[in-house]
């Protein structure tokens, strides 16, 4: 029989990867104990309160602080097994900044009594797992560290990347298949052991440097097809041909499955990963390196698409709709929209504009206090505007009738209204 994990996990780290984690944790028995920085998310979740908008994470969050499973605490605990989930955002030269890896790390070192596992769940470049087995060393010199010695060390580590689709993480945190890869082969048993309390998909076990690529490598090839997308539909508009049409009439071919063109490619994932591909191996990455320069470059291309639009109305009315980075979430982070929303502010600084966003509640501080940008409910949005630019592809814009579009220019980078 494999072996499940028994005793009592602090996950550090309590966003859209690490609070899902508790969760699952907690409803599948285990004692959790959530860490994080942000005093307002570590008192959300202790009132059972989910700190953003995940379905289905709600419920489980109230749960499993009812049934007392999972606490909360800005302040590291003694724990038998520590799972990372903090950011791993890229600097400005597009290297990984590991800084919040150390800095949870720096926090787990002076509790380890011997005997626990630390599973590092952020998304990082191949090497970075052994990296927190030998920051753990120099922090306790005192301590077997597993990259010293194929023996039993004092603490296991591994990495296990997260693969879970916003919107459906719930689900997927349970159903996908999941990827340990140990700083030894004992040390993947071990953080394995962890993720059978909940998963039931299947659970492949590898060396760290290799569970950390293939988690690089899924998001690189998601963008290297959507660039495919993307740079087809800007060589279509160049050409005034209609790229739905193009990739519908090609995807009959038995053998092609060409993805979707949008205004550009977010989300912390996706826009963020194939960089540590880059920064590995710079010379070698040229696909990867051009794929993240299509998709980088679309907002740009679309906001001085909408400018273009405004030229022939004397005081245009411009409503966008959408400001997250994709469908039916409230993540705005590295999102095109908002790109695309804030170069057309800049570049129009008296247009008149209209944003929708459900997801919102209020402006990002991006485009706050600007005199003409407002956040508006979409039928309002719409109903004032002269051009109508579709940014994201919610079901709520989805389900808006055509009537209401009548006469208006439409911009729809998502192909919702075709
Ligand atoms: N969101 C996704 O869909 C997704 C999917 C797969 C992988 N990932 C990866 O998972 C990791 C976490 O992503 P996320 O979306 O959950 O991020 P997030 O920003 O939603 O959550 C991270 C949390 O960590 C906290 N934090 C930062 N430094 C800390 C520290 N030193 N100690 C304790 N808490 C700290 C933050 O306050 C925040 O609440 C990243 O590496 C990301 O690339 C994310």
């Amino acid at each position: 029989m494999d072996e499940v994990f028994q005793g009592q996990v602090a996950v550090v780290g309590l966003g859209y990867i690490g609070l899902p984690t508790a969760v699952s944790l907690a409803v599948g028995g285990v004692e959790v104990i959530g860490v994080d920085v942000n005093e307002a998310t570590v008192e959300a979740v202790s009132r059972g309160e989910l700190p953003f908008v995940e379905p289905d994470l709600a419920i489980g969050v109230s749960g499993a602080v009812t049934m007392g499973r999972l606490t909360a605490t800005t302040k590291t605990p003694e724990a038998d097994a520590y799972i990372i989930a903090v950011p791993t955002p890229f600097r400005d030269d597009h290297q990984a900044d590991l800084s919040h890896v150390r800095a949870a790390v720096e926090e787990i070192a002076p509790r380890l009594r011997g005997g626990e596992i630390v599973v590092l769940e952020s998304t990082s470049p191949p090497g970075t797992t052994e990296g927190v087995s030998r920051w753990l060393e120099e922090l306790r010199p005192d301590l077997v560290a597993p990259h010293t010695s194929e023996g039993v060390p004092d603490f296991h580590v591994a990495h296990c990347p997260e693969r879970v689709l916003p919107g459906r993480i719930m689900v997927e945190m349970i159903t996908n298949d999941r990827v340990v890869g140990g700083v030894t082969r004992r040390c993947a048993a071990k953080a394995a052991s962890i993720y059978r309390v909940f998963s039931k998909g299947e659970i492949h076990l590898t060396d760290a440097a290799s569970a950390e690529m293939a988690k690089l490598v899924e998001n690189a090839y998601r963008d290297v097809n959507i660039a495919f997308a993307n740079e087809l539909s800007l060589i279509s508009e160049e050409l005034r041909l209609d790229v739905w049409e193009i990739i519908k009439m090609a995807n009959h071919h038995p053998r092609v499955d060409i993805l979707t063109p949008g205004p550009g490619v977010g989300g912390h994932c996706i826009a963020v990963d194939p960089w540590f591909i880059v920064g590995a191996a710079p010379q070698l990455s040229r696909l990867i390196r051009t794929a993240r320069e299509v998709n980088d470059s679309k907002p740009h291309h679309v906001a001085e698409q909408v400018v273009a639009k405004t030229e022939r109305f004397r005081n245009p009315t411009v409503a966008c709709l959408g400001l997250a980075y994709k469908a039916n979430v409230d993540d705005l982070r590295e999102s095109p929209a908002m790109d695309i929303v804030t170069d057309i502010a800049d570049a129009l600084p008296d247009l008149d504009l209209r944003v929708a966003e459900p997801f919102v509640d209020h402006l990002p501080p991006a485009l706050d206090g600007r005199p003409h940008v407002r956040l508006q409910r979409v039928h309002e949005a719409i109903d004032d505007a002269d051009i109508v630019v579709v940014l994201v592809d919610h079901d709520h814009f989805r389900s808006l009738s055509r009537s209401r579009l009548e006469g208006k220019v439409l911009y729809d980078t998502r192909g919702i209204w075709r």
